[in-house]
């Protein structure tokens, strides 16, 4: 069940340059999320009344706290807004929003989750949750270059890392690592940019691994009323009778073998 909370911010800080990890007070959304689901960011701002859908990080249902973890993507945005929140301060949120990543189907089987740039900080929550299942776990990263959150995976399997100019782990992308360290995998749950889950869609259809994704589309209301952020599905739509599904009520996890990327 959704919520729309006025949440108090319990810490905020920058992991590095331009990412923040924000800790908020939000009990009955805690309560109900699972990994994977997102929620919607609401701004103080009335020239902005669209909210940011922002990824569920982690999940303390026992403390109430929702940790997110987001990018601020420019100068003018409700991302930046949001950096200059401060302990005590309050942020209007409504979720927990989709419908999450399947880790039961995770159960005793070996697992890649991979994360790409701003598409990890899900993978977190998820990387617990699969554990509990009592997956067997390998975390493929991918950077453009500084690592964040990456010390945080070794808890839940092993962790390897690629990156775009190769300072760190393997340079190229999350597909060099499985070919390069010939890794194997029953089943892939994996959050990133379209290029890396177009990659990953091709290569899980090959070898015949069932792989889930979520996709980070542009979106508006986030609640399923806009069709904003319609994406492609390979089977008409029972209702609607038209290929596409909404990315925000639908999703944002699909199985790569429902749509089009
Ligand atoms: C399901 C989902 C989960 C996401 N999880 C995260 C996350 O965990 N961390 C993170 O940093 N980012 C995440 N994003 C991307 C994040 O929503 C955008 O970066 C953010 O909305 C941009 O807002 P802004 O105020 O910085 O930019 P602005 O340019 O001011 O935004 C203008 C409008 O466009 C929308 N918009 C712009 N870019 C995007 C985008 N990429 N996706 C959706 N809407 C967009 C905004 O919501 C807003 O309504 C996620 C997106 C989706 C759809
Ligand atoms: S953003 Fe409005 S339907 Fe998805």
């Amino acid at each position: 069940m959704k919520t729309a909370a006025i949440c108090e911010v319990l810490s905020q800080k920058e992991l590095i340059p331009g990412i923040f990890d924000l800790h908020l007070k939000a009990h009955e959304i805690t309560a109900a999320a699972v990994p994977g689901q997102f929620v919607n960011v609401y701004t103080k701002d009335a020239s902005r009344l669209l909210p940011r859908p922002v990824s569920i990080c982690g999940i303390d249902r026992k403390h109430g706290i929702l940790r997110l973890v987001y990018r601020v993507s420019g100068e003018k945005t409700g991302t930046r807004q949001f950096a200059s929140l401060r302990k005590g301060d309050e942020i209007r949120l409504l979720g927990p929003l989709g419908n999450g990543f399947p880790f039961e189907e995770a159960a005793g089987k070996h697992i890649f989750l991979i994360g790409g740039g701003i598409g990890i900080p899900p993978m977190l929550e998820t990387a617990k949750a699969a554990k509990a299942e009592g997956a067997e776990i390998d975390v493929i990263l991918g950077y453009r270059d500084l690592c964040f959150l990456d010390d945080e995976f070794t808890a839940y399997g092993n962790v390897y890392i690629a990156t775009e100019d190769g300072s760190i782990g393997i340079k190229g992308t999350v597909l060099n690592v499985i070919l390069q360290e010939q890794l194997r995998a029953d089943i892939i749950f994996a959050c990133g940019p379209k290029p890396m889950l177009r990659a990953l869609k091709a290569y899980a259809e090959a070898k015949n691994i069932p792989c889930w994704i979520s996709m980070e589309e542009r979106m508006a209301c986030g609640i399923g009323a806009c069709l904003a952020c319609v994406c492609e599905t390979k089977e008409k739509d029972a209702h609607s009778h038209v290929r596409n599904a909404r990315v925000c009520k639908d999703g944002p996890v699909f199985r790569t073998t429902e749509v089009v990327l």
